[in-house]
């Protein structure tokens, strides 16, 4: 397993292109499954969750063609096997994405119950709910979800208690090929939900009210080919807002969009960074040792929970004591270990972590657990003392294209080591 081996010390300087954002290219690609019209789809990120999901598509008989490492064009006119095997499913819990276009263009699916991951159980019930909101009938046995609509999904009114980007999803493409109207109350509201209406809309769906708290949809649709540009990945231009802000550096993150990541933007500035838009995307200034800020992760367009471990790290050398509230997953303090391994002083108390900042981290070995953490413990080597080795690289492969790359153009003093 390779690992990444990083000398901390250097200040960060000169320009990163942000990826097309992960969260968007997985919907998207299991929303190609609902049309029997070719998708092109671009700005496609070039990590390891793309290639799962492809892999997912390609067990369906889904054609896919790639002019360019960006670029997909996705066919799936003719679909053979239907079920989605768990050692598929186990991979990567946004497989279950399938499971409503599978369900609304077929009438049945049978999908294996993704596994809880190092983040917390991650249930699906909202999924299920929402599909037999619009007429399915659902039950899970031996660990599969067999969803059937042998009459076809038919217009109803599903109503989130609490915003789900997944269920969000899993509504919205089912109901584009469900009969008659769909109400969705209280969506998820992210950018990528936005991503995904538009990739729709472009294939031919009839979708009203993204980025508010109601969408309509009217259904069945009559898809046709159609082209899509994934938008920007959020996540991966605030990883490297903090990475400057971290090394007191200066980043040009070209492609990303400051409305996407405001909260974060409002946060490093209250931590004495500078955040502004430039004429290619965003530029990010660090200005010394940044200062301790509290914050809590909420649904869009608060913090997102997706970028709480990078901020940790930041913290975690801030003058000063801080409050991280997580309120979206009930997990997400694997990296605080690994980051008290390099020096850190945090403590933990249900969903709040108390960081009291540090002058200096000393660099370790240490180890990555989701994808996010394993980024926290990047940035916090990128300014700990001495050697960091991070292991365990796949699950930063995941989400992030060629981070070690990227860093190390910037300036960083990083490599990876295959193993
Ligand atoms: C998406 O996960 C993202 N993944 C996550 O990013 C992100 O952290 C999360 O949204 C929140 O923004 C993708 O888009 C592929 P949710 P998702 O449904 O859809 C609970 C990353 O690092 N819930 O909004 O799974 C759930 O347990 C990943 O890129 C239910 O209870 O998130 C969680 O506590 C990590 N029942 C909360 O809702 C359900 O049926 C929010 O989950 C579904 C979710």
């Amino acid at each position: 397993m390779d690992r990444l081996r990083i000398i901390g010390g250097r200040r960060l300087e000169g320009s990163v292109r942000i990826a097309g954002a992960k969260n968007a290219a997985l919907p998207v690609l299991a929303a190609c499954l609902l049309s029997p019209e070719p998708v092109t789809l671009t700005n496609i990120p070039r990590v390891s969750d793309v290639e799962t999901m492809l892999g997912v598509l390609r067990t369906y008989g889904v054609r896919i063609e790639r002019p360019r490492p960006d670029m997909l064009v996705i066919n799936a006119a003719d679909l053979a096997a239907l079920d989605t095997p768990w050692d598929v499913v186990r991979k990567m819990r946004a497989t279950v994405l399938v499971l409503g276009p599978l369900l609304a263009r077929f009438g049945k699916a049978r999908v294996s119950l993704p596994g809880g991951c190092a983040i917390g159980a991650r249930p699906v019930d909202l999924h299920l709910k929402a599909l037999s909101a619009l007429g399915a009938s659902i039950r899970v046995e031996g660990g599969t979800i067999i969803a059937d609509a042998p009459e076809g999904l038919r217009g109803g009114r599903i109503v989130f208690g609490s915003p789900s980007v997944g269920a969000t999803e899993t509504a919205l493409m089912a109901a584009t090929l469900a009969h008659g109207e769909t109400e969705i109350i209280n969506p998820a509201r992210e950018p990528e939900i936005i991503d995904l209406v538009e990739c729709l809309q472009a294939m031919g769906a009839d979708i009203e009210g993204a980025g508010t708290h109601r969408l309509v949809v009217r259904g069945p649709t009559r898809f046709r080919a159609a082209s899509h540009e994934v938008l920007p990945d959020r996540i991966e231009a605030g990883t490297y807002a903090i990475a400057a802000a971290i090394t007191g550096g200066f980043l040009e993150l070209t492609g990303a969009r400051l409305e996407h990541i405001a909260s974060v933007a409002e946060a490093l500035e209250r931590a004495g960074a500078r955040v502004w838009p430039g004429d290619r995307g965003l530029i990010v200034q660090g200005d010394g040792r940044a200062k301790a800020v509290d914050i809590t992760t909420e649904p869009y367009p608060g913090f997102p929970t997706d970028l709480q471990a990078q901020f940790m790290a930041l913290m975690a050398v801030a003058d000063g004591a801080s409050v991280l509230r997580e309120t979206v997953f009930e997990n997400r303090f694997m990296h605080v270990p690994e980051l008290v391994r390099l020096g850190a002083d945090v403590r933990l108390q249900g969903t709040t972590a108390f960081v009291r900042g540090v002058p200096a981290l000393k660099g370790a070995q240490v180890m990555a657990t989701d994808l996010r953490a394993s980024v926290s413990l990047v940035l916090a080597g990128l300014v700990a003392e001495g050697e960091t080795i991070v292991n365990r690289v796949y699950h930063l492969d995941r989400g992030y294209e060629e981070i070690d790359v990227k860093l190390r153009r910037c300036g960083a003093d990083i490599e990876r080591i295959a193993g």
